[in-house]
């Protein structure tokens, strides 16, 4: 589980920071679902951590400079139902010591990223993510380029310094024309309107600037530079608008709680109609005096709270239920439905997960089924309508054979998955040399999904080893394979060859070997190949970080005589690494990470700086490249800065390096 959440953290950052990702949607999804999978059977082992429990939460941040908001961004206590929210008003009649019913504020709650923008003198100077609330990244440039943002404020005499709060949401129309575009294009398409707006936010390389500016600017706030007179949250909203500022229209005024939940229905009722997505409604106590007699919690105020809408559903007809191989093999059905619109996204698949799942659901060919999509989980069938279930259907069942391979599969004892047990499977192959081929794994530059399908489909390799057999003519004769790229991957191939322990672990995919696990394995047996390979379960126990599910994996691989074949295939090929391990740490705040040292620190000698990002388990090298991810630039840079500004990477300063080591 802790591979998978790392895994899964590693795509996100290649996703929302690098923009470079290296799976499709449905392979994050896949992995996301397998992490689901086993919190489900293992309650127990859920991280407070773990991405399956904050979806949509801010992506990891170090990629942008901080920017501090000087007034926290608080965020909003949900009520979920009628009920919480009748609490919510009691308490705040209680807390306010009113007679009279108060007033409230009733406004839509934008699904989209929430920003502050702060103006100096009128001018627009920084604009960043709320981040954790109290820091957020400063993303100016990109805020920028959105058009319904101001540059100035619309004001004579604007305050000295002012926060606008609000959020940027991506609306319908624009979505599905962008993805519309992204499909054309041959690029998987944006989840919902959220991820593309929080996405285009936080671009760093080959800034889309169309999706920068179908983005739209709500007002909300006003957090510092409020004019003298404003007393209400109200006239904070006609202020927003009165600078230029886009204040969504259906706020408005309650004059007392029972007007106030006349609203959310009004609005739940609306929801389909507004052409952004909204989940909800918020409400906040109009006087400004009384909001600050209420008080605020930690992390929200007392004042204010989100109702939130149920989530969407939808019915429509399962057409055909298909199963999915994953790189391990797992075989997931996931029901292919008639296309249906459902909280601002055309869902066309929903994961069944597994065969117990069908089970328990009785899902069907030809069923008429309830989707449900909420946030930006994965669409899911809830229920099918069985008023609605067509004359002669029948049970689904998993097939008896993997679906590419054809060989028999297997579920043991106790796991919910199924799985194809053909470690030669073209799914799990091409799936195995998607993995080999990364960054992390043997790193073979030019050896992407597109070309990894068509060397498995022309026969060109049928395992591992093949990769390292391939020749010039064997890929000149791919489609689309010119002089140049053959000769580019077969250097690639041959520099792969040169690997380290860890990495050449990782490639051979050993069941619940991942990242940290090969790094625990290669520093023990110190690069000593055989004497892995020949240790009984007992002896890998006692390897630090590794248990008995480990331990067994790798104990089941090289039992295995065909991997054990393969292995030496490999060998044999050139794969090489050097015996023991450089002692670099490999977890720590920079694990994977390349930075570049330019220009003089003030607190450090270059050296040092050398020996804290290694002890954080970066790297430092001297050029910038693509691959780089931070170049930190000291007193009188040289042109690596220019050259790290031509590519877009993150500069840091040394106060920015600090952060990052977590000093
Ligand atoms: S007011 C102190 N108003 O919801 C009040 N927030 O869970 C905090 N949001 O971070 C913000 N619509 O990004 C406010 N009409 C609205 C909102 C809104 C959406 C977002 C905002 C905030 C999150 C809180």
């Amino acid at each position: 589980m802790d591979e998978l959440i790392r895994e899964i953290e590693r795509h996100n950052e290649l996703y929302y920071l690098r923009d470079e990702p290296e799976v499709s949607d449905a392979e994050w999804d896949a992995l996301l679902r397998e992490l689901q999978e086993l919190e489900a059977a293992h309650p127990e082992l859920l991280r407070p951590d773990s991405p399956t429990q904050r979806l949509g939460a801010s992506p990891p941040t170090g990629a942008f400079p901080t920017v501090e908001h000087r007034v926290p961004m608080l965020s909003l206590d949900n009520a979920m139902n009628e009920g919480e929210f009748l609490a919510f008003l009691e308490r705040v009649q209680r807390l306010a010591e009113q007679d009279a019913p108060l007033e409230y504020v009733g406004e839509p709650k934008l699904d989209g990223a929430g920003v502050e923008l702060i103006y100096r003198a009128g001018r627009l100077e920084v604009g960043s993510t709320r981040g954790d609330g109290r820091k957020g990244e400063d993303v100016t440039a990109n805020l920028r380029q959105c058009p319904t943002i101001p540059l100035t404020l619309h004001c004579d005499t604007p305050p000295q310094r002012v926060s606008v709060r609000g959020e940027v949401v991506l609306p319908h129309k624009a979505f599905e024309r962008l993805n519309r575009l992204r499909r054309e294009a041959g690029l998987d398409p944006f989840v919902n309107p959220r991820n593309a707006a929080a996405g285009a936010l936080r671009q760093l390389h080959n800034i889309d600037r169309a999706r920068l500016r179908s983005l739209e600017f709500r007002a909300y706030a006003l957090a510092e530079g409020k004019p003298q007179g404003v007393q209400s949250q109200w006239q904070v909203l006609e202020t927003l608008r009165s600078w230029g500022f886009g204040v969504t229209e259906q706020c408005a005024r309650c004059p007392d709680p029972a007007a106030a939940l006349a609203y959310h229905q009004r609005m739940l009722a609306a929801r389909e109609d507004f052409p952004i997505e909204v989940d909800g409604t918020v409400f906040k106590v109009n006087s400004l005096a009384l909001q600050e007699k209420v008080g605020n919690l930690p992390r929200s105020p007392r004042w204010a709270i989100a109702v939130k809408f149920p989530p969407q559903q939808a019915t429509t007809v399962v057409e055909a239920i298909e199963v999915n191989v994953g790189r391990t093999g797992a075989l997931t059905p996931v029901a292919k439905l008639e296309p249906v619109f459902v909280g601002g996204v055309t869902v066309s698949n929903a994961s069944l997960h597994n065969q117990d799942e069908v089970e328990r659901k009785d899902v069907r060919v030809r069923d008429t089924v309830v989707v449900q999509r909420a946030g930006d989980v994965i669409p899911q069938v809830v229920k099918v309508v069985e008023s609605k279930r067509p004359k002669g259907t029948r049970r689904w069942k998993m097939p008896a054979a993997c679906p590419v391979c054809g060989s028999e599969v297997v579920r043991l004892e106790g796991e919910a998955v199924t799985r194809c047990p053909n470690l030669d499977c073209p799914a799990q192959l091409k799936n195995n040399l998607f993995h080999i081929a990364r960054r992390g794994a043997l790193d073979i530059e030019g050896l992407g999904e597109k070309l990894i399908d068509q060397l498995v489909e022309a026969g060109r390799i049928a395992r591992i080893s093949d990769l390292f057999a391939l020749d010039r003519d064997a890929l000149l004769g791919l489609e689309r394979m010119g002089e140049k790229s053959a000769t580019n991957l077969i250097e690639a191939l041959e520099r792969s060859k040169d690997t380290r322990f860890s990495r050449f672990l990782i490639a051979l995919g050993i069941r619940h070997v991942g990242e940290g696990v090969a790094e625990l394995l290669a520093r023990h047996f110190g690069g000593d190949l055989d004497a892995l390979m020949a240790a009984p379960k007992e002896v890998l126990e006692r390897v630090e970080g590794v248990g008995p599910t480990i331990a067994e994996s790798v104990v089941s691989f090289f039992a295995d005589r065909r991997n054990r074949a393969e292995v030496e295939r490999l060998r044999q090929q050139g794969l090489r690494w050097p015996r023991s391990e450089p002692t670099a740490a490999v977890s720590g705040p920079l694990a994977g990470k390349t930075l570049v040292l330019t220009g003089t620190l003030d607190g450090m000698t270059r050296e040092e700086a050398k020996e804290r990002i290694e002890a954080a388990g970066g790297r430092v090298t001297s050029s910038v490249s693509k691959k780089t991810h931070y170049v930190v630039a000291g007193a009188e840079p040289g042109s690596k800065l220019a050259r790290a500004e031509k590519l877009e990477i993150p500069v840091l300063d040394e106060a920015g390096l600090l952060e990052l080591l977590g000093a």
